[in-house]
Order: structure tokens, then C-alpha cells, then sequence
């Protein structure tokens, strides 16, 4: 889990050292407990630091790499090794010949270390990736090309990666693909590698994904993509539309409160040219012809299980059998999947191991695999059989925002498509949501609310049918950015123990619309915290009279049942985001987490 960087200027080019660490300034997301930068010309020069890549730019001297045209870098989330400076990348060889950033993980790599340590080579790291350097270092010593030594040397590695090198002198980024993203893009002052297109976007939207096996050698003016055999492959370049603006801050404090606000246009995207409410259609071009009248089943994790559980029963209100697995769990469960069965993977970034491997599974066991996703060319997007764009743009805070409630409404979408796409009136509820949640950007009482309970001793939410899965949104967004308990229930469970906990110091967000039997039954729940003089916090339309128990409402538009879940759950994002901010956390990177989790 880290973010790779690799540029190589034309000789009009900018210095690589500033490409470089703006490249890894946008790719902070992917991890960020210490980073490095490589470039190899005049000479071999090796930089990295603990910590974030705040500490790297206070280290390295620009002066003197001014001149640079060529480097790589990579900001890391460990996996084998603490995070210091030692066990940041690049990684060399001992003769200092080659430089090497990895993201993946090389599962053979303890018996490679051992072969190379019984061959005489010392270790510095206690990093998987530095077997890599010292690999290709053996093959230089054997009079191998530099190109030739890359080659032999990834061809012995197990295990999932995106690595590139640099060689002591040379103005060429040699780089590779096994199940990590690595992405290429190709402009008119340079040629550009990166784990994810914010990297580079601002220099260039002409991309190009690798895929599994790829090999790439850039220099100053082409990327020259081929197989594991050197013979030429054929990778469309694709015009990317991601805005150079979508990865900056635009005057927000953190991207978390920029995505937040950006959820407006990101669902109307997620809408945009597939539903025709007029026919009461949904066009899906994305699915190519994917018709599925079988079970299906979700595998997820965290923020997009949450997804994943309104996508389910969406579908079980149209008829379609459904059910959600946390995919750390499913592929170790025996789970009953056969070739009638769609497996849905739901997952932002398309590159989570736990839903990756969740999904390998289901492939293997006959199912039809799609990838719900915001990035295209993910792994899950190549992978599966088919794939559902979200299109919510780039998501740099770790804690996910827009990509959630634009994963529930295309969950939506699918619903239609796969069921009874003929309800007029619920697509057309489709169409009125973005501007919804616009009106609640532009009233919300979430940061009165934050103040009045930031020193609370926890935060409960409690919703019923589809404002269950809120209710965990709502506690997982409150636990991740501010360090404080936070737990979500079904609002009926709360007597069955939960209870206990509940105390004057315990504000209880109960989100209820509508005013249907799921409201009345909400709403008796609501009295029993209110007996126990837990501060009382509605998420409602007024629809009900759940205001009478409340000490504070967070008013959302009156709305059908299923999109109130995707507005309730921005008033949920906003006192989250305030009480944190109150707190004073590291809001768009908190502790301990990372935005792409590419472990099991
Ligand atoms: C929480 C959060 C995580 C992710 C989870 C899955 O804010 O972002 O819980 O939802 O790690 O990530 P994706 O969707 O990329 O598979």
C-alpha cells in the first residue's frame, strides 16, 4: 500500500525533483508514514525520510537536483518493516547502481533474501521490496543490461506489485506490473508513471493503464510498453477527464470538506446519461448487456459494505435475492456461489485486497463478477466481468465521502436495471437528490450540533431498514477522523444491550423520515434514550413527530425512504467532520489508516 512516482523529462522538461514530490504531494492518499525520491543523473542520488512528505522536501537539496530530468519516488504505508527512514524507498543495490520503488507485496521475498544473504549480500532494510535492488544488482554484476537485469530479476518475484527503477547515469524509468496499479501518462515536455493519474493529471490527461505482466521503459519522449517476453503491446492511450483542479484543496481546509461539498455534482455524474425517466429506463452502457436474474451477492469492506447494504436491499425490494458479505470474511467462508450467482465487489478504489481476493474467489467458483468502482482501469474493474463506474472523481481523504453516497445511488441504478426499472416516480426521486444535498450543504445546523457535543464520551446512531446501514456510516466516519467511540446499531437492537451504555454524556443520532411503521418503531426507540437522558440528535424530514424527543434536528428534504438514506448521511458527514475539526485531527489522513488498503 503506497503510492509510486516516475518521470522522465524531454530536454525542455521540468526538474524531476519538483514532478516528482508534487507527483507524491497527490498520492498521499495511498499512504503516508515516510517517502523517497531517486534521481539517477549525473550520478545515482538517493533521498527519503520518515514520516510525511513534509519531511522528505525539508531533506532534499532541490540546488543541487535542479538539473535532474530523470527520478522516481514513492510515499509508503508499511507492510513489511516500521516506517523509518531506513525502510523507506527507493532501495538500492550495495554498489548503488540501481534504485527501486515498490507497492505490493513480494511473498517470496524472505526466501529470495535468503538466497542473496548466503551469497554475501548485506540487508539494510528490513523491507520485502529490497530484494529487488540487490536481485538486479547480481545480474549487473553478471554483465547484464540494465533492462535485461530489471527483466530476470521481476521475473522471480511472487506476490503483487508496481515497481520502478532508475539506473546510476541513465535517463530512462524502467517499471513493471503485477496487481498493483501503475498507470503511464505520456505529454509534451515528458513521459510520466504513477500508481494513480492525480500524480501527473496537471502535466498531462493522455494515460495509459498497464495491465498484469506489463513492462514499461520511459524516456524524455515515449513509453514503450511490453510483455514479459519484450515483445511490444498494444495499451490505448485514453484521454483522462478528471480536472488538474478535482486534486487540489480549492480553498477548502481539508479534501474531506471538499468532497463533502462536491457530493452534488458528483452524484449528478453518477446520473448522467442513464436514466431516461421519460420511458421509465436505466441504461447501464457500462454493463454491456449484463442481464442476471439469479441471487446476488455484495462482498465489501468498510465504508462500502455500508454501500453495499442499501444496494442489497434495493434489490430485495425489487424481488432479486440478495445478501452482503464482508469480503475479509468471505473468501475464508464457505459461502454457497455458483454460476447463477452475480457477486458485486463494491469498492471506491478498486484496489482493495480483501474484496480483490473476495472477488478472485467468486470467479473461481463459476460466478459472474462485477466491480462497482471509481477507478476505472482498478484492478476490480479489469478483473471482473463487468464494471459499474461511479464516477465520483478523484477521493483523496482517506475517510470516504463522496464515493459513498455515489456508490448508493449507483447500487440504485443497478437495482433498476436488474429489476423493474419501470418505477417512474423512484427514478425520477434519482434526478432530485443531488439537488437535495445541496440544500443541505447550504443549511446544515451539523456544526452547532459538533460544538455542542464535542467532549461528549461517545456517539451513538441508531436508523432502522435503510438508515441502519447510515447508522454504521455515521459511527465509522465519527470513529476514523476524530479518535472517539462511536457505534451505529439497528435502532431496535439498542434494548437488546446497548443500552447499558447509553448515559447523559451520550449523544444518540437517530436518523428517522418518513412516518411509516419503521419511523413509529424508530421513534419508540428514541423515547427509551430519551428516558435514559441521552441528548437526542434527529436526522428527519418532519415527516414524523420524532422532533418532539429531539434536543437538536438536522433537517433533511422530505424524500422516498431509499434516497433519504444517501441525504441523512451527509448531515452525519458534517458533524463528524466538525467535531474532529473542533478536536483538531488530522482530518483528511488519520491515524493508523490509509486510503487504499492493498493488504489482506
Ligand atoms: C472509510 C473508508 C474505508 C473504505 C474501505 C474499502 O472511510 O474509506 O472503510 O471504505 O477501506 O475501500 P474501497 O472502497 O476502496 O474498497
Amino acid at each position: 500500500m503506497c503510492g509510486i512516482v516516475g518521470y522522465v523529462g524531454a530536454p525542455d522538461g521540468a526538474a524531476a525533483v519538483d514532478i516528482v514530490l508534487d507527483g507524491l504531494s497527490t498520492l498521499e492518499y495511498r499512504g503516508y508514514d515516510s517517502a523517497g525520491l531517486a534521481v539517477p543523473s549525473p550520478s545515482l542520488a538517493v533521498h527519503k525520510a520518515k514520516g510525511e512528505l513534509e519531511a522528505l522536501e525539508d531533506t532534499v537539496p532541490r540546488g543541487d537536483l535542479a538539473g535532474a530530468l530523470t527520478g522516481i519516488g514513492h510515499t509508503r504505508w508499511s507492510t513489511h518493516g516500521e516506517p523509518s527512514d531506513v525502510n523507506a524507498h527507493p532501495h538500492t543495490d550495495e554498489a548503488g547502481r540501481v534504485a527501486v520503488v515498490h507497492n505490493g507485496i513480494i511473498e517470496n521475498y524472505q526466501r529470495l533474501r535468503d538466497d542473496l544473504t548466503e551469497a554475501g549480500v548485506a540487508f539494510r532494510s528490513e523491507t520485502d521490496t529490497e530484494v529487488v535492488p540487490h536481485l538486479i544488482g547480481r545480474y549487473l554484476d553478471r554483465g547484464a543490461a540494465p533492462e535485461d537485469a530489471f527483466r530476470r530479476s521481476i521475473d522471480q518475484l511472487e506476490g503483487s506489485y508496481a515497481i520502478a527503477a532508475v539506473f546510476d547515469g541513465s535517463e530512462t524509468v524502467y517499471a513493471a506490473r503485477q496487481d498493483s496499479p501503475l498507470v503511464v501518462g505520456v505529454g509534451e515536455t515528458g513521459t510520466y508513471l504513477a500508481s494513480d493519474v492525480p500524480a501527473f493529471v496537471r502535466h498531462t490527461d493522455r494515460v495509459c493503464y498497464l495491465e498484469n505482466g506489463d513492462f514499461a521503459r520511459l524516456t524524455g519522449n515515449k513509453a514503450v510498453i511490453t510483455d514479459d517476453d519484450g515483445n511490444p503491446v498494444d495499451r490505448p492511450t485514453e484521454t483522462v477527464a478528471w480536472d488538474p483542479e478535482d486534486a487540489e484543496k480549492s480553498g477548502y481546509d481539508h479534501y474531506m470538506l471538499k468532497e463533502i461539498h462536491e457530493q452534488p455534482s458528483a452524484l449528478r455524474q453518477c446520473l448522467r446519461g442513464r436514466i431516461d425517466d421519460l420511458e421509465g429506463t436505466v441504461t447501464l452502457e457500462d454493463l454491456d448487456g449484463l442481464a442476471h436474474d439469479g441471487p446476488v451477492q455484495f462482498v465489501a469492506c468498510g465504508t462500502s459494505y455500508h454501500a453495499a447494504l442499501v444496494g442489497a436491499e434495493r434489490l430485495r425490494r425489487t424481488g432479486i435475492p440478495a445478501q452482503v458479505f464482508l469480503a475479509s470474511e468471505y473468501a475464508t467462508d464457505r459461502v454457497p456461489v455458483g454460476a447463477d450467482t452475480l457477486v458485486v465487489g463494491v469498492t471506491q478504489s478498486g484496489e482493495t485486497a480483501d474484496t480483490l481476493r473476495a472477488l478472485r474467489e467468486a470467479a473461481r467458483a463459476g460466478a459472474t463478477t462485477l466491480a462497482v468502482t471509481n477507478t476505472v482501469g482498478s484492478s476490480a474493474a479489469r478483473e471482473c466481468d463487468h464494471a459499474l463506474y461511479i464516477r465520483a472523481g478523484p477521493e483523496i481523504g482517506v475517510a470516504a465521502t463522496k464515493t459513498f453516497a455515489s456508490q448508493q445511488l449507483a447500487l440504485d441504478l443497478l437495482a433498476a436495471a436488474l429489476g423493474d426499472g419501470s418505477d417512474r416516480a423512484a427514478l425520477k426521486a434519482l434526478r432530485d437528490i443531488p439537488g437535495q444535498v445541496q440544500t443541505i450543504l447550504e443549511t446544515s445546523d451539523a456544526r452547532a450540533v459538533a460544538e455542542a457535543f464535542v467532549d461528549a464520551d461517545g456517539y451513538f446512531f441508531i436508523g432502522r431498514g435503510y438508515h441502519y446501514p447510515v447508522a454504521l456510516e455515521g459511527a465509522l466516519k465519527m470513529k476514523e477522523i476524530t479518535y472517539r467511540h462511536a457505534e451505529g446499531f439497528a435502532a431496535g437492537e439498542l434494548k437488546h444491550g446497548p443500552l447499558a451504555l447509553v448515559t447523559e454524556n451520550t449523544p444518540v443520532f437517530a436518523v428517522v423520515t418518513g412516518d411509516d411503521e419503521a419511523a413509529r418503531k424508530t421513534i419508540g426507540n428514541v423515547k427509551e434514550v430519551e428516558a435514559r437522558d441521552a441528548p437526542v440528535v434527529a436526522i428527519t424530514d418532519g415527516e414524523s413527530d420524532v422532533t418532539r424527543y429531539a434536543d437538536h434536528v438536522l433537517e433533511i428534504p422530505a424524500i422516498d425512504e431509499l434516497s433519504a438514506s444517501v441525504l441523512a448521511n451527509v448531515q452525519l458527514q458534517l458533524v463528524a467532520y466538525w467535531v474532529a475539526n473542533q478536536l483538531g485531527r488530522s482530518i483528511d489522513k488519520p491515524r493508523n489508516l490509509a486510503k487504499s488498503v492493498t493488504v489482506e
